[in-house]
């Protein structure tokens, strides 16, 4: 299985935009989270996470479908290939089924609205709550590519409480959070 050094090398050949690197980690994040929380693999887990949007910048048209040629190519692990189709179930047809599926689903939008917070604070996630995140969500205007249905749906499929969900993504992105450069240290740098 290719491991997490291949998975980074292939994401700094496909995608070049910053923001979308930093999107990947913290997604890589929170899905590592949940696979310690739920006794998975972390390292199988964290490369979905990661790998997730490899062809979004180059591809966006027809992702994740160019991506997941690639990682089958590179010999991924069909698990980590099947949460990358079903994190994008309206294009692929292939719904969220397993539990990596459905974490990968549940926090790839929630990462998006959560790191838009942090910069606007000058704590930034040092101590950010589920609530300060609630807030943002009902507002509409913040952050306003963020799809608040996404969000929604995702909480359904991981089946916990809005606020606990939100609270396991926040302290998986802690965890990089000086990659992301959203400490309070970070902030207005
Ligand atoms: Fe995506
Ligand atoms: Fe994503």
């Amino acid at each position: 299985m290719p491991d997490r050094d291949h998975a980074v090398s292939l994401l700094h050949q496909w995608v070049e935009n910053e923001g979308l690197r930093k999107h990947m980690y913290a997604v890589e994040a929170a899905v590592r989270f949940y696979a310690r929380k739920m006794g998975a693999d972390q390292e199988v887990w964290g490369l979905a996470g990661l790998l997730h949007d490899l062809d979004w910048e180059k591809h966006p048209d027809v992702h994740p479908m160019k991506g997941v040629e690639a990682l089958r190519e590179a010999g991924y692990p069909e698990e980590v290939v099947h949460a990358v189709l079903a994190h994008r179930p309206e294009y692929t047809g292939v719904e969220p089924e397993t539990d990596l599926d459905r974490v990968l689903y549940a926090c790839d939008e929630l990462t998006g609205i959560i790191y838009a917070n942090c910069l606007m604070r000058p704590t930034g996630i040092d101590d950010l709550t589920p609530k300060s995140v609630v807030k943002k969500l009902k507002d509409k205007a913040f952050a306003a590519g963020v799809d608040r249905e996404q969000v929604a749906r995702g909480v359904e499929l991981i089946g916990l409480d809005r606020s606990e969900h939100i609270q396991n993504v926040i302290e998986g992105m802690r965890d990089v959070a000086e990659v992301l450069g959203i400490r309070g240290e970070d902030i207005g740098k």
